[in-house]
């Protein structure tokens, strides 16, 4: 029997690793220790998943003690992003395999100082890239690697996210640039992690504009400038149109998905925080637009966009190779996108021939059948009939990370980033230095 600890009893973590150890993997997983810094989130969990009403609960300063007591095997990291790093260090240090949710970290900086402690540790570091396991893009890996599109030259990534998830992460701890990095690291850090895996390359700068269009105090749907409002109690919701777009006039939410909490009560999940901050406080330190350009260390280019503000969530993909191309749109969470959707095709293209339209095998779970695959191989092992590599580790969270902070300091300082320097801490130096 495998023993797990976890660390951040988030939303996450009760339905990616607690509730599938508990009802699909108990036969070879244990859960044996809770850890959080709010001891609300252990009875949230337990009310949830009744199972696990007898593991015990630690507090944020107890990591040490968990471990002597519940001798885990494997340390799972999930609680708010910038508190990663601490956990991870941690586990390491005692010797213990860990699997963090991504990002690994928020800084590039913090992710070097994982791969460090890793080589000094008998453990190891698995990070929870789910969206290699969505089947479309494991289809674009197989194709890539088969030659189909030859050496790959350049690539368009054009990610979309609707109103309704845009809004949710300026309504959360998301929104801080100290608890998640900013957007381009804990959402595009996704993105970037595919395209270094479809690719098998790793970054080497990176180019970026960006800005705060639709949220924050200067947005044009402020409907009053006034700070610490939260949704649950707001008297002016009905003149905002990200709350009336998704909400009823009375005070429950319609529409889900797994990055809103629940329909009615989401702020009494938590004790000292709520999760229905006002979208336009001025504290918003982060940007919801972003277009950027990545150079590889084999030659490849990526052209990406990200906006957090539309009308329908998905994506646009192109993949350009010596031999053809590779396209591809998807369309997120069609129950909210207001038009019929097309389903998801992958058109390959060779550079002269007839195009071919794959229809790839669905597979259900959440992000896009992603997850369940993904869960089989942290908890059973990875897929030994698998030809290649898809579980990532400690280098594949860093590049992620090193390249999502390559794309807010590029914006903040008009200038191109060098991604090895952000690796080497070269950079933190430097700030370090101007900082004194
Ligand atoms: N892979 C994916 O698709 C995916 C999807 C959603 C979230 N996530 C990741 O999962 C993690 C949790 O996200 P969420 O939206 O479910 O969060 P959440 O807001 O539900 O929970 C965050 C948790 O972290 C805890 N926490 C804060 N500071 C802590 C500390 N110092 N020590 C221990 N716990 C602390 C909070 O009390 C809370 O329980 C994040 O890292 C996020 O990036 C990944």
């Amino acid at each position: 029997m495998k023993r797990f600890a976890m660390c951040g009893v988030s939303q996450r973590a009760m339905g990616m690793f607690i509730r599938p150890m508990v009802e699909n993997f108990s036969e070879t997983c244990e859960l044996v220790g809770l850890l959080d810094q709010d001891e609300k989130r252990f009875s949230e969990c337990k009310a949830d998943i009744p199972q696990v009403s007898s593991v015990c609960e630690f507090k944020e300063s107890q990591f040490e003690e968990m471990v002597a007591e519940t001798k885990p095997d494997v340390v799972i990291v999930a609680s708010r992003d910038d508190t990663h790093v601490t956990y991870i260090l941690k586990a390491l240090k005692h010797n213990l395999d860990v699997i963090t949710e991504k990002p690994m970290a928020t800084t590039a900086f913090d992710c070097k100082r994982i791969m460090k402690a890793e080589e000094e540790s008998l453990g190891n570091v698995t990070v929870t890239f789910n969206y290699r396991y969505n089947p479309y893009h494991m289809k674009i890996k197989e194709m890539i690697m088969e030659g189909k599109i030859g050496k790959v030259t350049s690539v368009d990534l054009n990610w979309y996210i609707d109103t309704y998830h845009g809004s949710s992460y300026f309504q959360r701890w998301n929104r801080k640039r100290e608890y998640s990095g900013g957007l381009s690291i804990h959402k595009s850090s996704h993105h970037f992690d595919l395209i270094n895996w479809w690719l098998d390359q790793s970054p080497v700068e990176v180019f970026a504009f960006g800005g705060l269009n639709y949220y924050g105090s200067q947005s044009d749907y402020n409907p009053e400038k006034k700070d610490g409002r939260h949704c649950g109690t707001c008297d002016v919701s009905q003149h905002c149109a990200y709350y009336s777009r998704w909400n009823a006039r009375g005070k429950g939410v319609k529409v889900r998905d797994d990055h809103i909490k629940s329909d009615t009560g989401r702020e009494k999940g938590y004790t000292d925080y709520r999760p229905d901050q006002c979208i336009f406080d001025s504290d918003i330190d982060i940007e919801d637009t972003y277009t950027g350009t990545v150079r590889y260390d084999k030659g490849s280019l990526l052209s990406y966009s990200i906006n957090f503000s539309l009308p329908y969530e998905g994506y646009r993909l192109a993949i350009n190779g010596t031999k053809g191309r590779i396209e591809s749109m998807e369309y997120h969470a069609p129950s909210r996108v207001p038009f019929p959707t097309p389903e998801q095709t992958i058109d390959y293209i060779p550079l002269f021939g007839s195009k071919e339209t794959i229809h790839v095998v669905k597979r259900e779970g959440g992000h896009g059948g992603g997850d369940p695959v993904l869960q089989e191989d942290l908890f059973w092992g990875a897929d030994p009939l698998r030809s290649y590599a898809i579980l990532s580790g400690s280098r594949d969270g860093a590049y992620a990370v090193a390249t999502g902070e390559a794309m807010w300091r590029s914006v903040k300082e008009n200038r191109s980033m060098m991604v090895e320097e952000l690796l080497s801490g070269e950079e933190q130096q430097r700030k370090d230095i101007h900082r004194v």
